[in-house]
C-alpha cells in the first residue's frame, strides 16, 4: 500500500493520535453497519427501535432487539483494525473516540476510549437510574429494577437523546490536541458526534479518513485512504514499526 508522502511525514513527527470510529470499523468483525446496502436502518425503522418512545411503547420488543445485538457482539472478536489501534499505544498517545456501542475497542486493549453513544454492555433503570452492569440477563422480556421495579434499558444513546456530555467534551478536547485525527469507518452524518473531526481540523490537526467508499467528509479531510480498516491500519502500523 502506497501512502501519501505528506501523511508519512506527519506520522513520523506526530505524538498524539485520535481515532474517531464508527460502525465500519466493526464490519470486518461481522457486525452490520447502519447505512449502506446491508445497513440496519434499511431493514428496520430507527424510530421504532432506537428511541425512548419506542421503548416505552413496546419495551419487550426493543429489549429483544438489543439482546439480539448483544448475542452477535458476544460471538464476534475485535478485528485487525481494533487491534492495530491498541498496538499503536506503544508509539503514540492514542485516544479512541467512538460512536460504537459494541465494546470492541475495549476488548482489543485500547486504554483511553470515549464512548459518544454509550455501551450496549451497560444497562440502567429508567426510573431510579441505578446501573445494572454485570448482570447477564436471559430471556427476551425486559427486566425490572430490583430496587424500584422500573424498566431496565440499555445505556445507549437513542434518537432524540443527548450524548453523554463528559464523553463528548473529553473526546473533542483530545481531537483538538491531536496531531493526526483518523476518521475510520463512519459515514460522519450523525451529529453532534460528527463535530469531532471538524473540531480537530479547525484546531490544526491533520485529518485522515479511512473508508471503503467516498463520504461527505471527503472534501474536508487532508487525506482519504480508500480500503478496509482492517487492511489499511496494519499497513500504517508496519510503517511506524519500521521507522522507530
Ligand atoms: P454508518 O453505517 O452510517 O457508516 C458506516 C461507514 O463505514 C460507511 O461510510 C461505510 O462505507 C464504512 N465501512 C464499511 N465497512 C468498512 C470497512 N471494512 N472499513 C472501513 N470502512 C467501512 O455507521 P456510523 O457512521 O457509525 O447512532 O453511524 C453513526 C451512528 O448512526 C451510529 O453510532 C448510530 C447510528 O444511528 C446511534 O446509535 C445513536
Ligand atoms: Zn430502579
Amino acid at each position: 500500500m502506497q501512502f501519501k508522502e505528506q501523511f508519512l511525514k506527519k506520522l513520523s513527527s506526530a505524538k498524539k493520535l485520535v481515532f474517531f470510529t464508527g460502525a465500519g470499523i466493526s464490519a470486518e468483525s461481522g457486525i452490520a453497519t447502519f447505512r449502506g446496502a446491508d445497513g440496519i436502518w434499511n431493514k428496520m425503522k430507527p424510530e421504532e427501535l432506537a428511541s425512548f418512545n419506542a421503548f416505552m411503547k413496546n419495551p419487550d420488543l426493543v429489549w429483544e432487539w438489543y439482546q439480539h445485538r448483544r448475542e452477535i457482539i458476544h460471538k464476534v472478536e475485535p478485528n485487525a483494525a481494533h487491534l492495530t489501534i491498541a498496538e499503536l499505544e506503544q508509539y503514540y498517545e492514542v485516544t479512541v473516540v467512538t460512536q460504537n456501542v459494541d465494546n470492541l475497542h475495549k476488548r482489543a486493549g485500547s486504554s483511553l476510549i470515549y464512548e459518544l453513544h454509550g455501551n450496549i454492555e451497560r444497562n440502567f433503570c429508567v426510573d431510579c437510574h441505578t446501573f445494572v452492569n454485570e448482570q447477564q440477563f436471559t430471556g427476551d422480556e425486559v427486566p425490572k429494577c430490583e430496587k424500584c421495579g422500573g424498566l431496565i434499558r440499555p445505556d445507549v444513546v437513542w434518537f432524540g437523546e443527548n450524548l453523554p456530555q463528559d464523553q463528548f467534551s473529553a473526546g473533542e478536547i483530545a481531537a483538538e490536541w491531536s496531531d493526526i485525527c483518523f476518521v475510520v469507518g463512519t459515514s460522519a452524518v450523525v451529529y453532534p458526534a460528527a463535530y469531532i473531526p471538524q473540531s480537530a481540523k479547525r484546531a490544526g490537526s491533520y485529518l485522515v479518513e479511512i473508508n471503503i467508499e467516498p463520504t461527505e467528509l471527503g472534501r474536508f479531510v487532508n487525506y482519504s485512504i480508500f480500503g478496509k480498516a482492517g487492511d489499511v491500519l496494519p499497513e500504517i502500523l508496519k510503517f511506524v514499526e519500521d521507522k522507530k
